[in-house]
């Protein structure tokens, strides 16, 4: 699967919903005056700036592959924080940190658990690896997704995106949250993991398509022509407020994400 473009516009149309759990995440973060930190796959760097109100004498990098979100990002630069293109995957840092962040990211990357003890090595003693990814890839939009995408209609060009990694794609590639644990223990971390399910309430007509569009679903719409995207994401669409029926407050997203810090001994 090539790598889909990110829309920063779209991503932020639910930015208080997704900056939510990356301060959920960096609350719970210890290291007491972190010089060096860096945020991996900081998309649009709107999240990435308020690591300077948490440890404002720290000296913050970001770093992400799209040019769409660094591009963003880049206006967001000031003393302290700057941001880079790059692919996680290739990261290697000049000096060790203090802090590594990743933020709703590593979902993306299949790629992620094998990355991990390098990331605890680039550490510096008492640092911390702290990230967070979504688990919904058995939830009911990723099965309305793959539904649709495997159906007579899109299976010719959404069948293979359906069966590839990447979130809302079958298994994806989260493991659970103990596999997490386990691994970083054994690699002599101390690790403090949870997973929570938030109950997002969204407003608008179709705003668990508009969630999605900004992120798991992306991979299937750029799969497709221009002209068959409009009817799969119709169908799409019809199926999600079957799956989500708005209620006279909004609509209810329920969410899974899973948090993991491990700090390095
Ligand atoms: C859902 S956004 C999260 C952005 C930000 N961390 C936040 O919390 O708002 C995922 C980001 O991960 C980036 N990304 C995905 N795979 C990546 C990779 N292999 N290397 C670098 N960035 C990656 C994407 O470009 C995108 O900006």
């Amino acid at each position: 699967m090539t790598s889909p473009t990110w829309d920063p516009a779209l991503y932020l149309g639910f930015s208080d919903e997704r900056a939510r759990p990356f301060a959920d995440l960096v609350g719970r973060i210890t290291v007491p005056s972190p010089g060096r930190v860096v945020d991996l796959g900081c998309g649009p760097g709107n999240v990435t700036v308020t690591l300077l109100d948490r440890w404002p004498n720290a000296s913050v990098l970001g770093i992400d592959s799209s040019p769409e979100m660094i591009g963003r990002a880049v206006e967001l630069t000031r003393p302290g924080l700057e941001f880079r293109p790059g692919q996680i995957e290739t990261w290697r840092p000049e000096e060790p940190v203090d802090v590594i962040v990743s933020n709703a990211v590593l979902q993306w990357v299949p790629s992620h658990v094998d990355l991990l003890p390098r990331w605890v090595e680039a550490l510096t003693p008492g640092g911390a690896l702290a990230f967070q990814v979504p688990a919904n890839s058995e939830g009911a939009a990723a099965r309305v997704f793959r539904t649709v995408a495997t159906g007579p209609r899109f299976a010719d060009r959404l069948a293979a995106v359906a069966a590839s990694a990447g979130p809302s794609a079958a298994g994806g590639v989260v493991r659970p949250a103990g596999e997490y644990v386990d691994l970083l223990a054994r690699l002599d971390c101390r690790v403090d993991a949870w997973a929570t399910t938030y109950q997002h309430v969204l407003p608008g007509d179709d705003p668990v398509l508009d969630w999605y569009a900004g992120t798991g679903l992306r991979p299937y719409l750029q799969a497709l022509e221009p002209e068959r995207r409009e009817e799969f994401r119709a169908e799409v669409a019809a199926e999600l407020r079957a799956a989500f029926p708005r209620q006279p407050y909004g609509t209810l997203l329920p969410f899974n994400r899973t948090f993991v810090i491990a700090y390095r001994r």
